[in-house]
């Protein structure tokens, strides 16, 4: 029977430590001690540095799980990847106050982007803060309806009803609105409303270019998540804001144009708002016109998706 080793009296070495630079030491009572510690084998062919490894900066995360963490299996083998899952990755926003720097523009896009479904949507167009429109305004006006009816309604901003209550078209242009829904069989339950605008301007004032381009990447969301069948656009705002286009609402009224959502080409009818139309009864023939050719495009857009997923 072997006899048990009596334990080394070996002086313990002064080496690095994780303080700061390394202390003078006596590199062959340090090997003397690693050897009874049982650390006698030669793991690689270079020695590597612990400490210096340990206060080197980590990197962020990489997508996709089994990339994103190494560890060394030691025998002077290739790092080896172990499986972690990836928080999802925070959104980055500016730091700097609103008006001294800030890229509100960016910031917009990346809390847009960052939103999976609508109600994250919600709340990230009600955590930002890179419109000015939202300090005169009483609520976020997000939506109102039914998102998986695909039938998607988009005005101008927010009115003063609207604001009070949160919701868009509520006030005498959305009892309007309702009643030209109800005209090609649509209610608030096969239909979805939202605007451009998601604050009320002051006095109603048309919004300006820059709060159109601040609401705009929440919209351009809004509607990939939406996925539409069918977009009608009410008024020449919506059409100038959505399609870039500023040609006046009676030349595109009535005329099929296409919006590409995430690369989804979506037939968008412009028409005429219903707060022009009661200021303008006489011109509420042309809308339900273009009401009427809704109508028919939202049968053959389902039939072309049921011929679609049926094939
Ligand atoms: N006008 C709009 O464009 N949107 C509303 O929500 C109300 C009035």
């Amino acid at each position: 029977m072997q006899s048990p080793r009596p334990a080394a009296k070996v002086p313990a070495p002064r080496i690095a430590t994780s303080e700061g630079p390394t202390l003078p030491q006596d590199s062959l009572s340090a090997l003397t001690w690693l050897v009874e510690a049982g650390a006698d084998e030669a793991m690689g062919e270079v020695a590597v540095d612990r400490f210096a490894a340990r206060k080197a900066p980590t990197n962020p995360p990489l997508e996709g799980g089994s990339k994103n963490a190494e560890h060394f299996s030691g025998r002077g083998q290739a790092p080896v990847t172990e499986f972690r899952p990836s928080p999802k990755p925070a959104v980055r926003v500016s730091t700097l106050p609103q008006g001294e720097g800030s890229d509100s523009i960016g910031d917009a896009i990346a809390l847009a982007r960052a939103a999976t479904s609508l109600p994250e949507l919600k709340s990230a167009l009600e955590s930002f803060d890179g419109c000015a429109l939202k300090r005169s305004a009483t609520t976020t006006v997000f939506a109102d309806g039914n998102p998986l009816s695909r039938i998607l309604f988009i005005g101008e901003a927010p009115g003063r009803d609207e604001d009070r209550q949160g919701l868009p078209f509520v006030g005498r242009a959305g009892k309007l609105l309702d009643k030209m829904l109800a005209a090609i069989n649509l209610d608030r339950s096969s239909a979805y409303i939202t605007n451009v605008l998601n604050w009320r301007p002051p006095d109603n004032r048309e919004p300006s270019p820059e709060e159109a381009a601040l609401c705009l990447p929440f919209l351009r969301r809004h509607i990939e998540l939406v996925d539409p069948l069918v977009m009608i656009l009410l008024g020449g705002t919506s059409v100038r804001h959505v399609m870039g286009r500023s040609d006046g609402i009676m030349k595109t009224r009535g005329r099929w144009l296409e919006y590409n959502a995430a690369d989804r080409m979506v037939p968008v009818m412009p028409t005429l708002h219903p707060a022009y139309l009661l200021r303008q009864p006489a011109h509420k023939k042309l809308a339900w016109r273009d009401l009427l050719a809704v109508e028919q495009k939202i049968i053959s857009q389902r039939a072309l998706e049921q011929s679609a997923g049926g094939s």
